[in-house]
């Protein structure tokens, strides 16, 4: 176990050593770091995301996205376990999955608490490449399950943010228009940071990273099928909800499918369910007062107040079969798809309540 006080021992004694060239400690390092860092980017060829912090976003579901600023929220209290980063406070660890790039070959690195691969570090000494100050480094060793090797690389996303993902060993594949630049993660340890409501490391990783991903949206693959329609000869795959006073307007994309952004169509309100319907959806957005409700995934409910223009729902006869996936609680309706919502607006009290045409 690496803790707090060798880590910080061993900075200062790099620092008392160091010249322009620090001096590397030849004990190795364990894959434990149980007290709490931040995670800084290194580049020093490419300032714009130079000595940067990981930052985590909110971004559905559970999940929460890794950005370096503006966008996210500064975190100081990961750990590391077994050599994958956890945050203990937000119930999430470092994976890889999703949202693979067919330009560049590069995916999303983000974290989540299901059970989609991990992240997989290695802790190493090194100098700074400004200061020359020893520090320690979270080398890449793998995506789990995947060959050794590859690197983490930002990429510039929205509002001026750069999101984090793998980049696969071997690639030479750039996206000439968004180049994923390869970056350094450096353990920062957070003595004096903003305090936490948790001081201590409860994790087992074994049980968290060999559990089963649980359908989800848009982050846990992008290789998933949907389900084949089965023939509706001549029945629209939608859910009529109009007699409990609900539009369906169409089926709408979530971010995978826009480059508009990390974020959900609908971000009000989410709930999860085994036994999800279009009427368990809009009784829960109804009740809360939300003006549009959109079923996901065969359980997803998402409610909100608008939409994004960027995420319009699609009006063509061909575009309901993205939203063809049959809810987890009733297979006689159809619960949006992957990373696909069937979107309803809330009619107005009085007056008509129809659902669109689609053409
Ligand atoms: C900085 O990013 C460029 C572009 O991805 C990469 O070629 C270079 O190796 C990176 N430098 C370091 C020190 O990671």
């Amino acid at each position: 176990m690496l803790n707090l006080k060798t880590i910080s021992a061993a900075l200062v004694a790099g620092a008392a050593f160091a010249s322009a060239q620090c001096t590397i400690p030849t004990e190795p390092l364990s894959d434990d770091i149980p007290s709490h860092f931040r995670i800084q980017v290194q580049n020093a060829s490419r300032p714009e995301v130079h000595n940067k912090y990981m930052n985590l976003f909110e971004a559905g579901g559970g999940d929460q996205h890794l950005f370096i600023g503006p966008v996210g929220e500064p975190t100081y209290d990961f750990t590391l376990v077994d050599g994958v980063v956890f945050n203990v406070r937000k119930n999430i660890r470092l994976v890889i999955g999703g949202e693979w790039s067919e330009i560049d070959h590069t995916t999303k690195l983000f974290s989540t608490s299901r059970g989609d691969p991990d992240a997989i570090f290695q802790p190493t000494y090194a100098c700074n490449p400004d200061t020359g100050l020893l520090q320690v480094e979270l080398r890449f060793i793998q995506w789990e399950g995947e060959p050794l090797g590859g690197h983490i690389c930002v990429r510039h996303s929205f509002d001026g943010s750069h999101e984090f993902r793998y980049n696969p060993p071997g690639n030479t594949l750039i996206d000439v228009n968004r180049e994923c630049i390869k970056v350094t993660l450096v353990v920062l340890p957070t003595v004096g940071g903003p305090s936490t409501t948790l001081s201590t490391v409860t994790v087992s990783s074994t049980s968290s990273s060999s559990s089963v991903a649980p359908p989800t949206t848009s982050t846990s693959t992008t290789t998933s099928t949907a389900p084949t329609s089965t023939s509706t000869s001549g029945v629209l795959p939608y859910t009529d909800m109009t007699h409990l006073g609900w539009r369906y307007i169409g089926c709408a994309p979530e971010e995978r499918w826009t480059t508009d952004g990390a974020f959900r169509t609908l971000s009000g309100a989410l709930l999860g369910s085994d036994t999800m319907t279009n009427e368990a959806c809009m009784a829960f957005c109804g009740a809360n007062g939300w003006a549009y409700a959109g079923t996901e995934w065969r359980r997803e409910c998402w409610c909100g107040n608008s939409y994004a223009p960027t995420r319009q729902p699609l009006t063509t006869l061909a575009s309901l079969n993205k939203c063809d996936y049959r809810c987890s609680g009733n297979s006689a309706q159809f619960c949006g798809g992957d990373a696909w919502l069937s979107l309803y607006a809330k009619c107005p009290a009085s007056g008509p309540c129809e659902n669109a045409v689609f053409t």
